[in-house]
């Protein structure tokens, strides 16, 4: 059955709008992104050529842009553009009494 883990991150003022920020939860490396008041979670990978997407963009509106090679991917869902073709993993996140906190999944 999964582990289901809650990782608080640090307090959401730590995280400024339109910013992405490296953090390490449990050894694994994640970039929590705040956009419109709302945070998201995802590895610090593109699934393109697994370069980091910390040093990402965020020019396009519900999207963050690795810097590499051009793609994009949805913040909502994950869902990529070309040239990558895996959809980036996304975990939940959310502002909790000031804190933000994801929540990662083991199998
Ligand atoms: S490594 Fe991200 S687009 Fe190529």
């Amino acid at each position: 059955m999964a582990k289901v883990t809650e990782h608080d991150v640090g307090p959401a003022d730590a995280f400024a709008e339109d910013t992405i920020t490296a953090v390490t939860v449990d050894d694994r490396e994640l970039v929590i992104v705040r956009q419109d008041g709302r945070v998201y979670a995802m590895p610090d990978r593109c699934t393109h050529a697994k370069k980091p997407l910390h040093d990402g963009e965020l020019d396009v509106p519900g999207k963050i842009t690795c810097i590499h090679h051009g793609a994009t991917f949805d913040l909502e869902t994950g869902a990529p553009t070309m040239p990558a073709l895996k959809k980036l993993q996304l975990f939940d996140a959310a502002i909790r009494d000031g804190r933000v906190v994801v929540t990662l999944q083991e199998a």
